[in-house]
Order: structure tokens, then C-alpha cells, then sequence
């Protein structure tokens, strides 16, 4: 035994700065691990009876909070685009959670004809809705367009969910309290809205109009809760966190090797969909935040977002420019 003793101490006297520096590299990557992870709802509120809609669901920190959503006894809905990837997903929750009550529908935020079906099925066969999860998104595309002419990132991100929040606001009102929560980004803080050029045509950087995108969930919420004072309807947007999911799928590609090299080094310490969702489910479903509004989150707690989505005359222009584009009266 005293050899081996010896045979360490001789070691570690031998080695002293290179385990040093494991360590104290250890220990840092432990503590950022840490911190990356954030916080986590602890609310144990169950949702027995009520029905939750969440767009974007068959992927990424959608499904984790539809997968929250079913364990806490809720309907849930899962709007999703590709009918295909939603009853996998679907499937995979009901299994996981035990409960049956999960639904897909057809939902393309890329068109407006395919929002408004959308939301004429909800009122028409749902008899309640108690919280509306906007929380599907698209990053950093090339210059697409959407269905109805808009660029892709913010008729997306914003319009789709402007036009789909507004559409079903009746049947979230008569389910009072009730509850809408915006997926925005932390991307907003360096974000403007381009009201003079929206849909960037004249000079499209997907990373300024994801920002754009982001910055318009912020307001959005902001105006909306303001609309909706008194109605028993509270609104919510938040950043998620840096979570490893499929949001990269088009920026990737793009990137020179050693920045792909990289960026799949940070995507392993990042955090995973099940600690990303869980800002999305404190809006939710927390009971501390139930009398708040209009406000925004990160890791749990609420956050002072940037000057620019603060801006009430910007978020009141932004309603109204957004109402022109989608139609709504
Ligand atoms: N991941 C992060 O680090 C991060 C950071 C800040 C904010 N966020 C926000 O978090 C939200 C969720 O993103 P994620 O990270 O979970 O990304 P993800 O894994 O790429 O999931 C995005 C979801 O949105 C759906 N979607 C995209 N375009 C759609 C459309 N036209 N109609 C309907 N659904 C559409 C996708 O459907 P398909 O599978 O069919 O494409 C997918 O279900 C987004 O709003 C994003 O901006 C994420
Ligand atoms: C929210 O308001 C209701 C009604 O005024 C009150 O009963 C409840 O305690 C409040 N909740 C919180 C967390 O402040």
C-alpha cells in the first residue's frame, strides 16, 4: 500500500502543474456547464381539463414543453407544419407522459390561408384554450419568401403568430385566466424593426432579420398585453437560452470548417431541449408570474429586454403595420 501511496505522491509532485490545470479546466467546464444550464420551473402546477396549443412542436424545445405540457394532464395540441415529423413526436409524448390526449394539426406559419384553417378548427372543435405556445421559429434562412409575399423570418417568426394569436384570442378570452407565450431571443437585443423596408429587400442579412423577427415577438407581447388588460388573458415572451436543437440547420452550412468545428464543440456544453423549454413552461404554467404581463423572461425570472422593445409608439406602429400585412380589419 505505502508504495502505491508513494508511487501518487511522486506523481502528482512530478505532474503538479498539468493536473493543476485539469482541474481548475475541469472545475471551469463544470461551472460553465452550470450556469449554461439556467434555471428550471419548479412549479408543480397540474393542468388537468385545460387545452394547450403549442406551434412548432415536433422538434426541438417545442417538444419538450408539449412533452411538460401532457405530463402536467393538459390537451395538447401540437400545430406543426410537417404532419409526418408531428405524429412521431406526438406518438414519442403520449408514450413518455401516459397521456393520450395529444393532437396534431396542420399548421404552416408560411401561410396565411394554412394560420386561418388552423384557427377556424381550433374555434370550431375545441371548447377551450387555455394557453397558446408560439414557440415555432426559422433562423438565418437565405432570402425566402413566404405563401403570401412576406420574408420568410419575420412573416414567420412574427406575422404567423400575430396573425394566429389574434384569430384565436375569442376562445382564449372565454377560457380566462388564460395564458399566450411568445418565443423571442435574446438575438432581439441588437435587433430594429425596418418599418421602412420589412421585408429587408433592399439589403437582406438573415441574421438582421432573424434579430428583427425577435425584437417583433418582444413588442408584440408588450402591445398585446396592454389590448388585453382586464381580459384575464396574460402574455408572456421570454429567451430561451443557447439550446442544442435543429434552429442551426441553415446557418450551419454556411460557416467556413473551423467555425462549424467550433460551433459543434459550444454545442456540447450548451444547453440541452429539456433545459431550454423550461423558461417557456415557468410562462406557462408558473403560478408567480399568473398576474403578470406584457413581460419578459430569461432563465426563469424576468428580465429587462432591450430599449428598443420597450418602445410603446414602436410596438403600436409595429401592431398596426403587422395588421395591414396580414389582413386583419
Ligand atoms: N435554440 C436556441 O438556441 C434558441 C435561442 C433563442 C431562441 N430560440 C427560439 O426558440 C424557438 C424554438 O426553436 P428551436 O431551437 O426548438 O428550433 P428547431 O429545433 O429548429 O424547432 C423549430 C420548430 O419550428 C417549426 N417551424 C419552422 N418553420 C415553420 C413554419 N413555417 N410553420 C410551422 N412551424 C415551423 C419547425 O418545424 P419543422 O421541423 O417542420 O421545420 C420546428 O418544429 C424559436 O422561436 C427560436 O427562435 C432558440
Ligand atoms: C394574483 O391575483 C389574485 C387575484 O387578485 C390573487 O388571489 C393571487 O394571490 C395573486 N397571485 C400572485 C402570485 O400574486
Amino acid at each position: 500500500m505505502q508504495n502505491y501511496a508513494d508511487a501518487i505522491k511522486e506523481y502528482a509532485e512530478n505532474h503538479a502543474t498539468g493536473l493543476t490545470v485539469a482541474l481548475v479546466t475541469g472545475v471551469g467546464l463544470l461551472a460553465l456547464r452550470r450556469w449554461m444550464a439556467g434555471g428550471v420551473c419548479k412549479s408543480k402546477a397540474m393542468l388537468e381539463g385545460k387545452t394547450v396549443l403549442i406551434t412548432g412542436a415536433n422538434t426541438g424545445i417545442g417538444k419538450e414543453t408539449a412533452l411538460d405540457m401532457a405530463q402536467r394532464g393538459a390537451r395538447v395540441i401540437l400545430a406543426c407544419r410537417d404532419m409526418n415529423r408531428a405524429r412521431i413526436a406526438a406518438d414519442e409524448i403520449r408514450q413518455k407522459s401516459g397521456n393520450g390526449n395529444v393532437v396534431v394539426k396542420k399548421l404552416d406559419l408560411a401561410s396565411l390561408q394554412s394560420i386561418r384553417d388552423l384557427a377556424r378548427d381550433v374555434q370550431g372543435t375545441e371548447s377551450r384554450l387555455d394557453i397558446l405556445i408560439n414557440n415555432a421559429g426559422i433562423m438565418m434562412c437565405p432570402k425566402w419568401e413566404t405563401e403570401d409575399g412576406f420574408e420568410m423570418q419575420f412573416g414567420v417568426n412574427h406575422l404567423g403568430h400575430f396573425l394566429l394569436t389574434n384569430c384565436l384570442l375569442d376562445l382564449l378570452k372565454k377560457s380566462a385566466p388564460s395564458r399566450i407565450v411568445l418565443v423571442s431571443s435574446l438575438a432581439h437585443e441588437r435587433g430594429h424593426i425596418h418599418f421602412d423596408d420589412i421585408n429587408l429587400d433592399k439589403d437582406y442579412k438573415p441574421e438582421v432579420s432573424y434579430r428583427q423577427s425577435k425584437l417583433a415577438n418582444v413588442l408584440f407581447a408588450k402591445e398585446l398585453a396592454a389590448r388585453l388588460k382586464g381580459t384575464g388573458v396574460s402574455v408572456y415572451s421570454l429567451h430561451p437560452g443557447v439550446i442544442r436543437t435543429e434552429l442551426g440547420r441553415y446557418l450551419l452550412p454556411t460557416l467556413a470548417l473551423w467555425k462549424r468545428i467550433l460551433a459543434s464543440v459550444f454545442m456540447k456544453i450548451v444547453k440541452n431541449p429539456w433545459e431550454g423549454a423550461q423558461t417557456t413552461i415557468y410562462c406557462a404554467v408558473d403560478e408567480n408570474v399568473a398576474n403578470e404581463s406584457g413581460l419578459y423572461y430569461s432563465d426563469c425570472a424576468p428580465k429587462t429586454p432591450a430599449p428598443q422593445a420597450l418602445d410603446d409608439d414602436a410596438a403600436k406602429k409595429l401592431w398596426d403595420l403587422s395588421a395591414s400585412m396580414v389582413g386583419l380589419a
